[in-house]
């Protein structure tokens, strides 16, 4: 299958899940301002070394545990020019695990999973810096190790000609598209592992 063809339809979304508060927390950040993820608290889960494109180093946690994406939800978030994270909807926050304040000012490299294949994130980037909108599946982590399912529509904001950032949607994914989105990634990452690779696993 051409996954560049991998694209599903969605359901309109009604409204996001209420009564979800943000805590005014601190965050921990290592020396490059990178967000640390808390070792998980459970037994079973694999631990990488990701290497991101600006040469920081974070380690990461994955565990097996699906977190359902709730009916009617939509996750948004917009970045600068730099996928530097400006704003995030309440949803986003809860799903993520992270509180806003940690996620404010970072990318969404931190929602990166290791079972992604990084040729999805390549034609994402080179689909919207045309300034064309982008679909497609993404499996993303959340801060304790579990993960979540999205079907992200990623969209160039272009005002008065002018590049000024990104938009991301994320709606609901079918059971269906997640299977072939699985199935499909893995062949593509065990592809990729025979080149550079940046995301080392250590257990
Ligand atoms: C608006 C926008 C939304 C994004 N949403 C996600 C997301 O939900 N999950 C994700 O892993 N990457 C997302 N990305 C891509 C990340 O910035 C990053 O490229 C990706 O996590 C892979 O990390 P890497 O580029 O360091 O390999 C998004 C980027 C933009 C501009």
């Amino acid at each position: 299958m051409n996954w560049l063809n991998f694209l599903g339809k969605s359901k309109k979304a009604k409204s996001e899940p209420d009564n979800q508060q943000t805590k005014q927390l601190g965050s921990l950040k290592d020396a490059a301002g990178c967000l640390i993820m808390p070792k998980p608290k459970i037994a079973n889960y694999r631990e990488f070394l990701i290497l991101g494109y600006d040469g920081n180093q974070r380690r990461i946690y994955a565990s097996d545990e699906e977190v359902m994406f709730p009916d009617g939800c939509l996750i948004t978030s917009k970045t600068d020019l730099n996928g530097v994270i400006t704003h995030a909807n309440e949803s986003f926050v809860t799903m993520s695990g992270w509180q806003r304040q940690e996620i404010i000012s970072q990318t969404h490299n931190v929602l990166r999973h290791p079972d992604m294949p990084s040729a999805v994130f390549e034609e994402m980037w080179a689909t919207i810096k045309k300034g064309e909108k982008w679909h497609g599946y993404m499996k993303n982590l959340r801060k304790d190790s579990s993960f979540y399912w999205v079907y992200a529509t990623v969209i160039p904001n272009i005002r008065h000609d002018v590049f000024m950032g990104y938009t991301s949607v994320r709606r609901k994914p079918s059971r269906e598209k997640i299977i072939q989105a699985e199935q499909l990634y893995q062949t593509m990452l065990s592809e990729e592992k025979n080149q550079t690779d940046r995301l080392i696993r250590i257990n």
